[in-house]
């Protein structure tokens, strides 16, 4: 509990963050935070940790037992502006009886955007088409140039079927699919019923989806589900779009794929390792279209996952009900 009178807890931010958020923070804190550029090093976080009553932090900043033992027991919350907290060492941070805050929701729509975006940005070659344009590859109008498959009359597979998966499903439903298919851990009749999608078994989606989505949070369970096997029972003509975690993939088995035409194309969100390293394999293909993890990259969304993190904390450290508290 903290009140005017006493001194203000502290909270270290591992980036520069919306004003909106540092704003409210310091209503209720003392804010330090690491001014950039790029991600706080590790050995900076370490330093900054100590007697922080709270941390808001992102998906590039590993937190382990090594940053929570150096933060010892004045952590009381972290809040990470993601969704995804792979990067979290959950079972430490609840051994120590420090909360947990993530920002589902807000981001759903603006990733569901972005992987529609991606996905018809790989089937319609906007990235090879467009430098063609711009390099004199561009001839003239041709009837067969530049062609790609289309989503009508097509099966949609969708790789996780959360709150990310359904609003993918959703979008891409405009888009006249024959079938939507998903594979999930779960049911998810409601959700299924509402968009009029079907539950597979994983081999399934593989050999029937003429697109696949992932949109699964990386566990060990989900860790390289994407392997030389399941590029195999994929149809030539596959189209793969990652915008979950780059652990979902094994990306040599993926290059393999793709060079071989195993399936047809792959647009990637998100890699192993981020940034992907510039002289990957990957980068040399033409099927392959790559971007930098900006899944949630809206202004908008961007903004509300900073100001959520903010009362996130807020709320943790008066003892109250976090907005969007993590209890996985
Ligand atoms: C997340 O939130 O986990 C995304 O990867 C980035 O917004």
């Amino acid at each position: 509990k903290f009140s005017t009178k006493m001194s203000k807890p502290s909270v270290y931010i591992t980036r520069t963050v919306n004003e909106a958020a540092l704003d409210l923070l310091r209503q209720h804190c003392e804010v330090t935070s690491w001014a950039g550029p790029g991600p706080v090093p590790r050995d900076e976080l370490l330093r900054n940790i100590e007697n922080k009553a709270a941390l808001f932090c992102m998906l590039t900043d590993k937190i382990d037992s090594t940053i929570l033992d150096k933060a010892g027991n004045t952590l009381k919350v972290i809040a990470t502006m993601s969704v995804g907290y792979d990067h979290l060492d959950v079972k430490e941070i609840i051994k120590r009886g420090i909360k947990m805050a993530y920002t589902p929701d807000t981001l759903t729509e603006a990733t569901a955007e972005l992987a529609v975006a991606l996905l018809l940005a790989t089937s319609r070659r906007l990235l090879e088409a467009n430098e063609e344009a711009r390099t004199g590859g561009w001839k003239a109008w041709s009837p067969f140039w530049m062609c790609g498959p289309g989503l009508r009359g097509s099966t949609v597979g969708i790789v996780g079927f959360g709150r990310i998966g359904q609003e993918i499903a959703r979008k891409l439903k405009s888009f006249n699919p024959k079938r939507i298919i998903y594979y999930n851990r779960s049911e998810k009749s409601k959700a299924a019923r509402e968009i009029g999608a079907n539950r597979v078994d994983f081999d399934s989606l593989l050999a029937e989806s003429d697109f696949i989505s992932v949109s699964a949070a990386l566990t060990p369970e989900t860790e390289r589900m994407f392997g030389e096997e399941a590029f195999r029972k994929m149809k030539p003509n596959a189209v793969f779009v990652n915008t979950s975690r780059g652990g979902l993939v094994d990306q040599d088995a993926l290059f393999r794929a793709l060079e071989n035409k195993t399936i047809w194309g792959a647009g990637l969100d998100v890699m192993t390792p981020e940034p992907l390293p510039l002289d990957h394999p990957l980068f040399k293909l033409k099927n392959c279209v790559i971007i930098p993890h900006i899944g949630s990259a809206t202004i908008e969304t961007r903004n509300e996952m900073g100001l959520l993190c903010a009362q996130n904390i807020i709320a943790a450290l008066k003892g109250q009900n976090m907005p969007s508290e993590l209890l996985p």
